[in-house]
Protein backbone atom coordinates (compact mmCIF):
# COMPACT_ATOMS: atom_id res chain seq x y z
CA UNK A 1 0.00 0.00 0.00
CA UNK A 2 1.23 3.42 -0.81
CA UNK A 3 1.11 6.04 1.70
CA UNK A 4 1.53 9.55 0.85
CA UNK A 5 1.62 12.86 2.47
CA UNK A 6 1.58 16.37 0.95
CA UNK A 7 3.63 18.03 2.79
CA UNK A 8 4.16 22.14 1.96
CA UNK A 9 7.87 22.68 2.65
CA UNK A 10 8.40 26.65 1.65
CA UNK A 11 11.35 27.05 -0.40
CA UNK A 12 11.26 30.46 -1.73
CA UNK A 13 13.55 31.44 -4.23
CA UNK A 14 12.85 35.26 -4.53
CA UNK A 15 14.59 36.29 -7.89
CA UNK A 16 15.27 39.61 -7.78
CA UNK A 17 17.55 39.66 -10.81
CA UNK A 18 16.19 39.46 -14.10
CA UNK A 19 15.64 35.57 -15.27
CA UNK A 20 15.89 35.00 -19.28
CA UNK A 21 14.85 31.30 -20.40
CA UNK A 22 14.04 30.05 -23.32
CA UNK A 23 15.90 30.23 -26.60
CA UNK A 24 13.66 32.27 -28.46
CA UNK A 25 14.93 36.10 -28.33
CA UNK A 26 15.05 37.68 -31.38
CA UNK A 27 12.88 35.27 -33.25
CA UNK A 28 11.36 37.42 -35.96
CA UNK A 29 13.15 40.28 -35.55
CA UNK A 30 11.04 41.14 -32.31
CA UNK A 31 13.35 41.15 -29.84
CA UNK A 32 13.77 44.78 -29.32
CA UNK A 33 10.52 45.28 -29.28
CA UNK A 34 9.38 43.03 -26.79
CA UNK A 35 11.94 44.58 -24.39
CA UNK A 36 10.48 48.37 -25.22
CA UNK A 37 6.98 46.79 -24.17
CA UNK A 38 8.18 45.44 -20.93
CA UNK A 39 9.72 48.93 -20.36
CA UNK A 40 5.98 50.48 -20.97
CA UNK A 41 4.09 48.08 -19.13
CA UNK A 42 6.18 46.91 -15.99
CA UNK A 43 9.09 48.94 -15.76
CA UNK A 44 9.72 52.60 -16.09
CA UNK A 45 6.15 53.88 -15.84
CA UNK A 46 5.49 51.35 -12.67
CA UNK A 47 5.14 53.70 -10.01
CA UNK A 48 5.12 57.59 -11.11
CA UNK A 49 5.16 60.59 -8.80
CA UNK A 50 2.00 62.53 -9.50
CA UNK A 51 1.11 65.95 -7.21
CA UNK A 52 2.58 63.99 -4.50
CA UNK A 53 0.79 60.83 -4.96
CA UNK A 54 2.01 57.53 -6.32
CA UNK A 55 0.71 56.49 -9.35
CA UNK A 56 0.38 52.83 -10.41
CA UNK A 57 1.19 53.80 -14.39
CA UNK A 58 1.04 50.39 -14.51
CA UNK A 59 -2.27 49.79 -13.77
CA UNK A 60 -3.37 52.74 -15.70
CA UNK A 61 -1.74 51.35 -18.64
CA UNK A 62 -3.86 48.29 -18.71
CA UNK A 63 -6.88 49.10 -18.60
CA UNK A 64 -8.03 49.85 -21.98
CA UNK A 65 -9.58 53.41 -22.80
CA UNK A 66 -13.77 52.94 -23.28
CA UNK A 67 -13.11 52.95 -26.97
CA UNK A 68 -16.35 50.87 -27.40
CA UNK A 69 -19.59 50.09 -24.98
CA UNK A 70 -17.54 46.53 -25.34
CA UNK A 71 -14.01 47.55 -24.47
CA UNK A 72 -14.86 47.06 -20.53
CA UNK A 73 -16.98 43.78 -19.75
CA UNK A 74 -17.33 43.19 -15.85
CA UNK A 75 -17.71 39.68 -14.94
CA UNK A 76 -19.10 38.78 -11.61
CA UNK A 77 -20.33 35.82 -9.68
CA UNK A 78 -23.25 37.35 -8.36
CA UNK A 79 -24.81 39.04 -11.20
CA UNK A 80 -23.23 42.23 -10.75
CA UNK A 81 -21.85 42.40 -13.82
CA UNK A 82 -22.27 42.21 -17.73
CA UNK A 83 -21.91 38.19 -16.87
CA UNK A 84 -21.49 35.76 -14.55
CA UNK A 85 -18.57 33.21 -15.87
CA UNK A 86 -15.92 34.54 -17.69
CA UNK A 87 -15.79 32.07 -20.58
CA UNK A 88 -19.46 33.93 -21.51
CA UNK A 89 -17.09 37.60 -21.41
CA UNK A 90 -14.28 35.69 -23.60
CA UNK A 91 -17.19 34.96 -26.11
CA UNK A 92 -18.33 38.26 -26.40
CA UNK A 93 -15.50 39.23 -27.72
CA UNK A 94 -15.31 39.14 -31.07
CA UNK A 95 -12.82 37.16 -33.27
CA UNK A 96 -10.56 39.96 -34.82
CA UNK A 97 -6.86 39.30 -35.21
CA UNK A 98 -5.91 43.26 -35.75
CA UNK A 99 -8.19 44.83 -33.35
CA UNK A 100 -6.26 47.77 -32.44
CA UNK A 101 -7.46 48.17 -29.40
CA UNK A 102 -7.57 46.57 -25.80
CA UNK A 103 -10.58 44.92 -24.34
CA UNK A 104 -10.50 44.66 -20.43
CA UNK A 105 -12.19 41.56 -18.78
CA UNK A 106 -12.63 43.06 -15.07
CA UNK A 107 -13.21 39.89 -12.95
CA UNK A 108 -15.02 40.37 -9.54
CA UNK A 109 -14.31 38.23 -6.59
CA UNK A 110 -15.20 34.35 -6.69
CA UNK A 111 -14.28 31.14 -6.79
CA UNK A 112 -14.94 30.55 -10.81
CA UNK A 113 -15.06 27.15 -11.43
CA UNK A 114 -14.62 26.71 -15.04
CA UNK A 115 -12.38 26.41 -18.24
CA UNK A 116 -11.36 29.26 -19.99
CA UNK A 117 -9.95 29.49 -23.44
CA UNK A 118 -8.68 33.05 -24.95
CA UNK A 119 -7.88 32.00 -28.85
CA UNK A 120 -5.60 33.28 -30.96
CA UNK A 121 -8.24 35.20 -32.97
CA UNK A 122 -8.86 37.22 -29.87
CA UNK A 123 -5.45 39.22 -29.26
CA UNK A 124 -5.40 42.23 -26.78
CA UNK A 125 -6.91 40.99 -24.18
CA UNK A 126 -6.65 41.87 -20.18
CA UNK A 127 -7.78 39.92 -17.34
CA UNK A 128 -7.83 41.79 -14.04
CA UNK A 129 -8.76 41.14 -11.36
CA UNK A 130 -10.81 42.54 -8.37
CA UNK A 131 -10.44 41.26 -5.10
CA UNK A 132 -8.42 38.07 -5.79
CA UNK A 133 -10.60 36.22 -8.00
CA UNK A 134 -9.99 32.32 -8.51
CA UNK A 135 -10.44 30.23 -11.94
CA UNK A 136 -10.54 26.60 -11.44
CA UNK A 137 -10.53 23.39 -13.01
CA UNK A 138 -9.00 19.77 -12.52
CA UNK A 139 -8.60 18.10 -15.98
CA UNK A 140 -5.24 16.35 -16.23
CA UNK A 141 -3.56 14.93 -18.77
CA UNK A 142 -5.24 11.38 -18.32
CA UNK A 143 -8.25 12.50 -19.11
CA UNK A 144 -7.82 14.77 -22.13
CA UNK A 145 -6.34 12.74 -24.26
CA UNK A 146 -2.76 12.54 -22.97
CA UNK A 147 -2.90 16.29 -23.70
CA UNK A 148 -0.68 18.32 -21.52
CA UNK A 149 -2.21 21.39 -23.36
CA UNK A 150 -5.14 20.51 -23.14
CA UNK A 151 -5.20 20.32 -19.33
CA UNK A 152 -4.81 23.53 -18.74
CA UNK A 153 -7.76 25.57 -16.79
CA UNK A 154 -6.74 28.80 -18.13
CA UNK A 155 -5.18 28.48 -21.95
CA UNK A 156 -4.16 31.62 -23.63
CA UNK A 157 -3.37 31.93 -27.58
CA UNK A 158 -4.42 35.62 -28.01
CA UNK A 159 -1.40 37.67 -28.74
CA UNK A 160 -0.74 41.08 -26.40
CA UNK A 161 -2.30 39.63 -23.67
CA UNK A 162 -2.00 40.72 -20.05
CA UNK A 163 -3.78 39.48 -16.42
CA UNK A 164 -3.56 40.88 -12.97
CA UNK A 165 -4.65 39.55 -9.55
CA UNK A 166 -5.99 36.41 -10.58
CA UNK A 167 -5.39 32.92 -8.84
CA UNK A 168 -5.31 30.37 -12.17
CA UNK A 169 -5.69 27.03 -10.59
CA UNK A 170 -5.42 23.87 -11.09
CA UNK A 171 -6.83 21.55 -8.28
CA UNK A 172 -6.60 17.59 -9.69
CA UNK A 173 -4.63 15.97 -6.92
CA UNK A 174 -1.11 15.21 -6.73
CA UNK A 175 -0.42 12.36 -8.87
CA UNK A 176 0.14 8.69 -7.07
CA UNK A 177 3.50 6.91 -6.86
CA UNK A 178 4.38 5.80 -10.88
CA UNK A 179 1.41 7.73 -12.23
CA UNK A 180 2.03 8.30 -15.97
CA UNK A 181 -0.09 11.24 -18.21
CA UNK A 182 -0.94 13.06 -14.79
CA UNK A 183 0.38 16.59 -16.31
CA UNK A 184 -2.23 19.41 -14.27
CA UNK A 185 -1.92 22.79 -15.97
CA UNK A 186 -3.51 25.86 -14.25
CA UNK A 187 -1.80 28.25 -17.11
CA UNK A 188 -0.73 27.63 -20.26
CA UNK A 189 0.32 30.76 -22.58
CA UNK A 190 1.52 30.49 -26.23
CA UNK A 191 0.81 34.05 -27.29
CA UNK A 192 3.77 36.02 -28.02
CA UNK A 193 3.79 39.03 -25.78
CA UNK A 194 1.82 38.19 -22.63
CA UNK A 195 2.80 39.91 -19.28
CA UNK A 196 1.15 38.82 -15.59
CA UNK A 197 1.28 40.54 -12.86
CA UNK A 198 0.62 39.65 -8.84
CA UNK A 199 -0.82 36.44 -9.93
CA UNK A 200 -0.70 32.72 -8.40
CA UNK A 201 -0.18 29.96 -10.74
CA UNK A 202 -1.50 27.06 -8.09
CA UNK A 203 -1.14 23.08 -8.80
CA UNK A 204 0.93 19.99 -8.74
CA UNK A 205 2.58 18.92 -11.88
CA UNK A 206 3.43 21.05 -14.55
CA UNK A 207 2.00 23.95 -13.32
CA UNK A 208 2.69 27.19 -15.68
CA UNK A 209 2.99 25.51 -19.00
CA UNK A 210 5.14 28.73 -20.52
CA UNK A 211 4.69 27.21 -23.54
CA UNK A 212 5.97 29.68 -26.59
CA UNK A 213 6.56 33.58 -26.77
CA UNK A 214 7.44 36.49 -25.24
CA UNK A 215 6.05 36.20 -21.62
CA UNK A 216 7.11 38.76 -18.43
CA UNK A 217 5.58 37.81 -15.18
CA UNK A 218 6.21 39.94 -11.49
CA UNK A 219 5.70 39.58 -8.21
CA UNK A 220 4.05 35.76 -9.53
CA UNK A 221 3.82 33.02 -7.12
CA UNK A 222 3.79 29.63 -8.56
CA UNK A 223 3.73 26.38 -6.93
CA UNK A 224 3.89 22.74 -7.52
CA UNK A 225 6.08 19.83 -7.30
CA UNK A 226 6.85 18.46 -10.92
CA UNK A 227 8.48 20.64 -13.85
CA UNK A 228 6.41 23.46 -12.12
CA UNK A 229 7.43 25.69 -14.85
CA UNK A 230 7.90 24.72 -18.12
CA UNK A 231 7.70 24.86 -21.85
CA UNK A 232 9.70 26.82 -24.33
CA UNK A 233 8.93 30.67 -24.47
CA UNK A 234 11.23 33.71 -23.57
CA UNK A 235 10.42 34.59 -20.51
CA UNK A 236 11.53 37.21 -18.13
CA UNK A 237 10.41 36.31 -14.22
CA UNK A 238 10.70 39.61 -12.06
CA UNK A 239 10.78 39.17 -8.26
CA UNK A 240 8.39 36.22 -8.51
CA UNK A 241 8.30 33.83 -5.76
CA UNK A 242 8.08 29.78 -6.54
CA UNK A 243 6.92 27.22 -4.03
CA UNK A 244 7.81 23.36 -4.27
CA UNK A 245 5.06 20.68 -2.75
CA UNK A 246 7.39 18.21 -1.32
CA UNK A 247 6.18 14.79 -1.27
CA UNK A 248 7.09 12.04 1.24
CA UNK A 249 6.46 8.57 0.12
CA UNK A 250 6.88 6.68 3.08
C1 LIG B 1 -5.20 41.87 -5.32
O1 LIG B 1 -6.23 41.26 -4.59
C2 LIG B 1 -6.04 41.28 -3.20
C3 LIG B 1 -7.21 40.61 -2.55
O2 LIG B 1 -7.19 39.26 -2.83
C4 LIG B 1 -5.91 42.71 -2.69
O3 LIG B 1 -5.61 42.69 -1.32
C5 LIG B 1 -4.82 43.42 -3.46
O4 LIG B 1 -4.79 44.76 -3.09
C6 LIG B 1 -5.06 43.30 -4.93
N1 LIG B 1 -3.97 43.93 -5.65
C7 LIG B 1 -4.17 44.81 -6.58
C8 LIG B 1 -2.95 45.34 -7.22
O5 LIG B 1 -5.27 45.15 -6.93
C1 LIG C 1 -2.47 7.72 -23.42
O1 LIG C 1 -1.20 7.21 -23.01
C2 LIG C 1 -1.26 5.88 -22.51
C3 LIG C 1 0.12 5.52 -21.94
O2 LIG C 1 1.16 6.04 -22.70
C4 LIG C 1 -1.70 4.96 -23.66
O3 LIG C 1 -1.75 3.64 -23.19
C5 LIG C 1 -3.07 5.41 -24.13
O4 LIG C 1 -3.48 4.64 -25.24
C6 LIG C 1 -3.07 6.88 -24.53
N1 LIG C 1 -4.45 7.31 -24.78
C7 LIG C 1 -4.79 8.07 -25.82
C8 LIG C 1 -6.22 8.43 -25.92
O5 LIG C 1 -3.98 8.45 -26.65
C1 LIG D 1 -12.64 16.77 -11.31
O1 LIG D 1 -13.62 17.06 -10.33
C2 LIG D 1 -14.83 16.35 -10.49
C3 LIG D 1 -15.76 16.75 -9.40
O2 LIG D 1 -15.88 18.12 -9.31
C4 LIG D 1 -14.59 14.87 -10.46
O3 LIG D 1 -15.79 14.18 -10.74
C5 LIG D 1 -13.53 14.49 -11.49
O4 LIG D 1 -13.22 13.12 -11.38
C6 LIG D 1 -12.28 15.31 -11.28
N1 LIG D 1 -11.31 15.00 -12.33
C7 LIG D 1 -10.05 14.71 -12.08
C8 LIG D 1 -9.20 14.43 -13.26
O5 LIG D 1 -9.60 14.69 -10.96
Amino acid sequence: MDFWIVFLALILVVVSLVVVEGTHEGEGGGGDGFMKWVGRVGERHELKRKGGVVADMTWLDWKSKQVTSKSYIVVDQNGGGDFRTITEAVDSIQRDMFRPYRITVQINSGFYREKVIIPKNKPMITLLGVGGPIVDWNDTAFVTQNSTLDSATVGISGNNFMARNITFQNSAPGPPVGAVRRQAVALRVTSDIAAFYECAFLGYQDTLYDHRGRHYFKNCFIQGNIDFIFGDGLSIYKVSTKTCHTDLHI
